[in-house]
């Protein structure tokens, strides 16, 4: 019809964005759909006549043929200036005569070829990361295409080689590898001794097995086949080493996800964060409440939730329990448990949209959130939140054989419950004064149900606030603003996981370049910056038994196409394996620039996508 040979054209010009809607033929009073990172101002060149957190929809005037119409937009908080190409319009289409037409931008994602490589020297010693507790070189090298080990960890680490699609690790004519159990290692430690006439593998545990045959497999690629002879004697310095995906804002498919748990095991990671819950959709098929996902997984036009976060027309998808299981099992041949995420009583714009009974009816002005939604809390005063949240909690507990739900409890709006009667009488018979106080009742009590049950409670740092002391409940909490939060949750009796924002939040940009591709709001975060933190800083030694993890987090607002999250973990996950397995502090930036440059002929073979800037 009259929507072909469209053009559409966007790019950052100052603190604003600058577009351009070319078309052949004349169009008659159509609407711009798309959306950006944060609420959009129209500046000039149409009307905003609807809009979503950063979803909007714009009056433009009769299209004229072949005659640009420009646009130029802002985002309504002046702070975020369109940093780069991921806060371009995204998802855009157009909308004219009950008729839609998308309108894909060029250049999503990092383009490598904005980038020169960052000249670095070689890594002089072990190039393997994480870099083991002690490496002892006795000289001479192994030459080593493959090992011959029908030990049980050895055809996961070969299984894992074949599914990276790199040459098979077993070889029954091969280097013969003894592997041995030695009860004196810690958990998953392993010691490997390396000679010219073979390798003895002593473990600890199956872990320490399998990460033993991991170092192998990760030796042969970094070591062109030959392997440095002499004795690494290696255990991690945290128990929970963890990657993140948020899987709400973009659906990532279980292919995807698969392929993460494959690198994660390759960096020896033992932990993938399940954030598949949050303002844009609930993904997971729960039998509590099918609406849920039935209804938001997919968004867009004429959908309970519009094109946010490069929805465009409809996109998205749910994971089923059969899909959730198959994760489990593979991330277990890794080594890797999942931690699923409900994401409440905030971040839930989505389980409001569909199930309306979780807000007061009597609350005249609905707060808003920091990214823009309405209404994104569920309200504890109503009995309907309780039905929902201990169902859900419990049922998602059931399915993931980890023993704990991270409920989530990150970004309460400013406002939370202020004008709800409810929430108020609540607030009044449970003796709690402030909008914290009530979150903290509202995930102590929530993580007490769970603990009838078994189950332990996680949630992001802000679920430690409240007068009453928060979730309680020994809930393992998730410094993310910082490592601050951290500290004072650990000096509260909570087990910590790090993941500050600054170091090791793999959605923001590597770099200020307007070509690179991600979020600024915490730092543009290189790879050296990776690993410029402690995780247990001097300031902290008083607490350093209740800092037990590290974990990079990956936020998907701005992603549209799985593969985009590739050069945004590589090589910055380099880093976080760093934190999460090093007991020291010693693999700085040149160091970890070094390491990986040695590892990019790695990523290479695997196909996996690295910012070669970085
Ligand atoms: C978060 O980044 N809101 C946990």
């Amino acid at each position: 019809g009259e929507l072909m040979n469209l053009q559409f054209t966007a790019a950052v010009d100052g603190s604003s964005v600058l577009c351009q809607i070319t078309s052949a033929t004349p169009i008659h009073s159509p609407t711009l759909c798309f959306s950006m990172m944060a609420p959009v101002r129209v500046m000039d060149g149409g009307t905003l006549t609807h809009s979503l957190a950063g979803y909007a929809e714009v009056a433009l005037p009769d299209l004229q043929p072949d005659r640009p119409h420009s646009l130029r937009l802002a985002h309504v908080d002046p702070h975020f200036r369109p940093y780069n190409r991921a806060w371009l319009p995204s998802g855009a289409y157009l909308r004219s005569g009950g008729q839609c037409i998308a309108l894909p931008l060029l250049h999503q994602g990092v383009d490598p070829g904005q980038f020169a490589a960052t000249p670095t020297n070689g890594f002089d010693g072990l190039r393997l990361v994480p870099q083991p507790t002690e490496w002892t070189p006795a000289g001479g090298s192994l030459p080593a295409a493959a090992f011959a080990c029908d030990h049980p960890a050895f055809r996961r680490a070969g299984a894992l080689a074949e599914r990276l699609g790199l040459a098979p690790l077993l070889d029954a004519g091969a280097v013969r590898v003894t592997v041995t159990p030695d009860a004196g290692l810690p958990a998953e430690g392993y010691r490997l001794v390396l000679t010219p006439q073979g390798i003895t593998l002593f473990f600890g545990d199956e872990d320490g097995a399998f990460w033993g045959a991991v170092t192998l497999l990760s030796l042969r690629e970094t070591h062109d086949g030959h392997l440095p002879c002499g004795t690494i004697t290696d255990a991690p310095r945290f128990g929970w080493r963890g990657q993140h995906l948020d899987c709400a804002r973009h659906y990532f498919a279980p292919d995807t996800i698969r392929r993460l748990l494959d690198l994660m095991a390759l960096f020896k990671l033992n932990r993938f964060h399940w954030h598949f819950a949050d303002d844009e959709a609930f993904r997971l098929q729960v039998d509590c409440a099918p609406v849920l996902w039935q209804k938001t997984a997919f968004r867009g036009e004429g959908e309970a939730i519009p094109g946010v976060f490069g929805g465009g027309i409809r996109s998205g998808g749910s994971y089923s329990k059969t899909d959730a299981t198959a994760l489990i099992d593979h991330a277990a041949r890794n080594g890797i448990a999942i931690l699923p995420e409900i994401e409440v009583p905030a971040h839930a714009y989505a389980i409001n949209a569909v199930l309306p009974d979780l807000t007061d009816p009597d609350d005249p002005r609905p707060e808003t959130s920091i990214q823009g939604y309405p209404c994104n809390i569920l309200n504890p005063a109503m009995p309907q939140s309780w039905n929902l949240l201990q169902a859900l909690a419990v049922e998602v507990a059931d399915l993931f054989p980890i023993g704990i739900v991270h409920l989530g409890g990150d970004e309460l709006p400013p406002a939370a419950w202020d004008a709800s009667p409810r929430a108020s009488a609540l607030k009044d018979r449970e003796g709690l004064h402030s909008r914290d106080d009530l979150q903290g009742w509202t995930m102590s009590k929530l993580a007490g149900l769970l603990e009838e049950r078994g189950i332990r409670s996680a949630a992001w740092e802000e679920a430690a606030k409240g007068a009453q002391g928060g979730i309680g409940h020994s809930a393992l909490l998730f410094s993310w603003t910082g490592q601050k939060p951290g500290f004072d949750a650990a000096r509260a009796g909570y087990d910590v996981v790090m993941c500050p924002a600054q170091n090791v939040y793999l959605d923001m940009a590597h770099t200020d370049a307007t070509g690179d591709w991600g979020a600024a709001w915490a730092a543009f975060v290189g790879l050296k910056d990776t690993v410029a933190w402690s995780p247990v800083p001097d300031e902290a030694q008083d607490i350093a038994h209740r800092i037990v993890g590290v974990q990079g987090c990956f936020w998907s607002e701005f992603t549209t196409e799985d593969h985009q999250v590739e050069p945004m973990i590589a090589p910055r996950i380099l880093g976080v394996a760093s934190k999460a397995w090093d007991k020291t502090d010693r693999v700085d930036g040149p160091a970890l620039q070094a390491l990986a440059l040695a590892y990019a002929p790695v990523f290479d073979r695997i196909g996996w996508a690295r910012n070669p800037w970085a």
